[in-house]
């Protein structure tokens, strides 16, 4: 039954993505927001290639300051489906051993090199204000006062 719940919105999330340019990556599995976006929004899977994820859902227990530890069974469900909706392109690629998706060349150049003062890059509502529904339409983002994209 829950392989089945998964499969039907692994196949949601990859027609989300196939609409290209609409940027609206969710809805995710149940699972995943419940066990990934309690500390912060649920990131697109889309967003970071498998090694990427491979190497976070590897380091739960020391993971960036935090421990994100889960139950054997919960960790490979959820590192399952982040591998089968992984990125392929060699943009997404994590470009350091933490893996983030805030530090691949697509990211960078998407954003800019620097975060608003008090923000970091991965507080994706604090610009994408639908972020919790993995919508990151341009109609939807509304930048802190004072920040703009730098060059
Ligand atoms: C106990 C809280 C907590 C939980 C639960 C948690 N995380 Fe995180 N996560 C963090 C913190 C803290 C950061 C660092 C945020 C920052 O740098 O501002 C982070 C960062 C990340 C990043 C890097 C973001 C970036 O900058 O690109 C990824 C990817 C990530 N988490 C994935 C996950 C996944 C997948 C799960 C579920 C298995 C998960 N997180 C569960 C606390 C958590
Ligand atoms: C400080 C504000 C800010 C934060 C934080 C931020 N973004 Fe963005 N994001 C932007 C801006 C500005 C753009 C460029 C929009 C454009 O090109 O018109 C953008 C573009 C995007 C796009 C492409 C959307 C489009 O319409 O072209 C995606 C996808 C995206 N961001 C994802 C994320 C994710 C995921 C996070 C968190 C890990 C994040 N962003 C954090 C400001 C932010």
């Amino acid at each position: 039954m829950k392989a089945t719940l998964l499969s039907a919105f692994l196949l949601i999330a990859a027609t989300g993505n196939a609409l290209a340019g609409s940027h609206v990556y969710g809805p995710f599995p149940a699972d995943y927001v419940e066990e990934c976006g309690s500390c912060h929004v649920a990131f697109p899977p889309q967003l970071l290639t498998a090694p990427g994820w491979q190497r976070v859902m590897e380091q739960l227990d020391k993971h960036y300051g935090a421990d994100a530890s889960l139950e054997d069974k919960r960790r490979t469900a959820i590192a399952d489906f982040l591998r089968r909706s992984a990125s392929t392109r060699d943009k997404h690629a994590p470009t350091e051993a933490s893996a983030r998706l805030s530090r691949t060349a697509w990211f960078a150049r998407e954003h800019g090199p620097t975060p608003p003062a008090k923000v970091s890059f991965a507080e994706c509502t604090a610009c994408h204000t639908a972020a919790d529904r993995g919508d990151y339409s341009e109609r939807s983002i509304k930048l802190p006062a004072g920040w703009r994209r730098a060059r």
